[in-house]
Parts: structure tokens; C-alpha cells; sequence
């Protein structure tokens, strides 16, 4: 019989039974863990995606616990596979070999989270993140402990930008790196005083949804002057927070992309009202990423790959107020790119 826990549902033949000691830390995890309470009820204790902190593993060591039920999110198969189609990305020495390796990833993406609808996007995270992140762990204790929302979604954007290059034709290893790591930070500034509540959450995603509209929430709710502020500015304190980091960006210039992230093309945006003219097509990569993603808490499990990668794409191309934002030729590439892997004659837009 199958269990439902917060979303999750599996069924208890699957769950394997693994000793608290052996759960690795400092790392994002790659299970859901339960424990199981008499009555045949579980209860959720870390989540897949979750980073571990040591302190979670003492706690329960400390109260007798030894052992956790562990449901496995992510294919071993496919991890391998990305990890080393990135690796040889990195090391490819000619344009020619790039292009390859760059064919089998978004083939293998299409296949995974656009055409399955079975597979976690989970999997793609983790390589991406063995492969580019940067930032020491407390930037994602951090982010973790003021906003789990914020934290997964940095997740998915960083992951997701990855993505967004390839199919552009950014073939750099370490504009990609750079990128990822640029994308992961980009609203950091948005946790920066422990602001990050319900309403901030509302007005993030309304913003989302109708550029424009975020102020106006939070606005209603009578917010303060310094939360308002926070919102405005996030885009410059993120930028603050990717340039102390500033020494392990190959091109620490890809950081000041995150100053634009809410800028628009009739120049309405903020935080400094910049047109879409102003903005490159690398920056304007980061919008699009950051557009796809919506301000909601997410759980990885099975078929969130096709979530991310259709579903979002799709609302984000049907989204009302799409003509303010400069991503036109963003959603045309990805959409090309997608059909173009299905469809292995054509070239890719
Ligand atoms: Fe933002």
C-alpha cells in the first residue's frame, strides 16, 4: 500500500534501512529519511535535497536513534552519466568535441524531464552542484535555516541555468560554472536580515507572475519601510554577498549580472529601471532562469524533472505579462532545443 507523506509517496518495499552513522553531512542529500513510529506511521526527518548538517546526525545519536528508513531520489545511472558528460565538457579541447558533448547533455535532458515523466530532477542538482558550486557550506546553512523555499529554489535555478547556457550556445566550462554559481546566490540578498516571511514570499511571486506587482503586495500588507527596502535593493545586496566570493569566479564580472535580474524591457523595473536594451543575452539567461521557477517550497520526488523543465516552461511561456520581460528568444531556444533532441535530424535553433 502505498504511504503518503507530506507529497511523498512510496511504497514501504522501497524504503531501505540505513544506520544514522553512514548518512553522509556537509553534502545535499540524496534520500528522503523517515522514521518509523509503532502504528506503522513515519515521520519525515531531513528530505531529499535537504543539506545535512553534522548536528543533525548528533542530535538523534544523542536521543538512542540508530538507524532512519531511506527512500533514494535520485538514479545512480544517470548521476554517473551527467557527472562524467560534464567532465568531459570541461576537458573537450575542440569546438568540435564542445558541441558533442554539449549534444549529449540536452539530449539527455529532453529525454529525462521532458519526454519521462518519472525521473527527479534531483539527479541533474546533485551533478551540477558536484560540478560547479563554489561557495563555502555555511552559504547554504544559511539559506537553508532562514528559508528552506529559497534554499531549494536556489537549487533549481543554479541547476537550471546550466541548462540555459548549453542550449545558447555558451560552451565556456567556466562562464557555465560561473553562471551556476551566479544563479544560486541571486536572491541571497532577500535573507540578508532574516526577512524572508510569508508575505515576502506572496510578493516574490507575484513579481513573478506580473512583473511589476511585487511591491504592490507587500504594500497591502502593510509592511515596513526596511522590509520594502530589502525588496527593492535585493538585487544589490545579492551582488554584494557574490562578490565577497569574488576569487572563485573565473570571470568575477558574471556577477554583476544579478544587479539586472529585475530589470524589464520598458525600463519599469528595479531596482535602477534599466531597458531591455541595456541588457546582455547572457544576463539576460538569468532572467529567464529566475522567471522559470516559481517562490513556492518544492519537494523533489518522482516526475519533478518534468515539472521543472516543461511544466514551468510552459506557464512561463504563457504568462500574461510575458512581453515585459526581454525572454523571448529564450523560451523560443529552449522550446527548439527540446523538439530538436526529440527530433534528432534538425539542428538546433
Ligand atoms: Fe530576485
Amino acid at each position: 500500500m502505498a504511504v503518503n507523506i507530506n507529497g511523498i509517496i512510496f511504497k514501504e518495499e522501497n524504503l531501505k534501512k540505513v544506520l544514522l552513522s553512514e548518512i553522509k553531512t556537509q553534502t545535499i542529500s540524496r534520500s528522503h529519511f523517515f522514521h518509523s513510529m509503532p502504528g506503522g506511521k513515519y515521520l519525515s526527518l531531513l528530505r531529499a535535497g535537504d543539506f545535512v548538517e553534522p548536528s543533525f546526525i548528533s542530535h538523534y545519536l544523542e536521543k538512542g536513534m540508530l538507524s532512519l528508513y531511506q527512500l533514494d531520489m535520485i538514479n545512480e545511472q544517470d548521476l554517473s552519466d551527467y557527472k562524467q558528460a560534464w567532465s568531459s565538457f570541461k576537458h573537450a579541447k575542440t569546438e568540435t568535441e564542445k558541441l558533442k558533448r554539449r549534444d549529449f547533455i540536452l539530449k539527455k535532458i529532453s529525454n529525462d524531464y521532458w519526454l519521462s515523466d518519472e525521473k527527479s530532477f534531483l539527479t541533474y542538482v546533485i551533478a551540477t552542484f558536484e560540478a560547479f558550486y563554489i561557495y563555502p557550506p555555511r552559504v547554504l546553512d544559511h539559506l537553508q535555516s532562514e528559508s528552506s523555499l529559497l534554499y531549494t529554489r536556489s537549487l533549481l535555478i543554479s541547476a537550471v541555468s546550466s541548462i540555459a547556457a548549453l542550449i545558447n550556445n555558451y560552451l565556456d566550462y567556466n562562464f557555465i560554472k560561473d553562471l551556476y554559481n551566479t544563479a544560486f546566490i541571486l536572491d541571497y540578498g532577500l535573507v540578508d536580515f532574516g526577512n524572508f516571511n510569508f508575505v515576502m514570499s506572496l510578493a516574490c511571486e507575484a513579481e513573478r507572475n506580473k512583473p511589476g506587482s511585487g511591491l504592490d503586495v507587500l504594500k497591502k500588507y502593510n509592511r515596513s519601510e526596511g522590509e520594502i527596502a530589502i525588496f527593492n535593493n535585493h538585487p544589490l545586496i545579492s551582488y554584494e554577498r557574490a562578490q565577497e566570493q569574488s576569487e572563485h569566479f573565473t570571470y568575477p564580472e558574471i556577477t554583476k549580472f544579478i544587479k539586472f535580474h529585475h530589470e524589464k524591457t520598458d525600463g519599469s523595473g528595479f531596482p535602477k529601471g534599466y531597458s531591455y536594451s541595456a541588457l546582455s543575452d547572457a544576463e539576460i539567461l538569468l532572467v529567464f532562469c529566475d522567471y522559470l521557477i516559481p517562490f513556492q517550497e518544492h519537494v523533489f520526488k518522482a516526475a519533478d524533472g518534468k515539472l521543472i523543465v516543461k511544466d514551468y516552461f510552459e506557464d512561463l511561456k504563457n504568462l500574461d505579462d510575458r512581453y515585459l520581460l526581454p525572454i523571448s528568444k529564450m523560451l523560443n531556444s529552449w522550446e527548439s532545443c527540446m523538439n530538436w533532441a526529440m527530433n534528432k535530424e534538425e539542428d538546433v535553433a
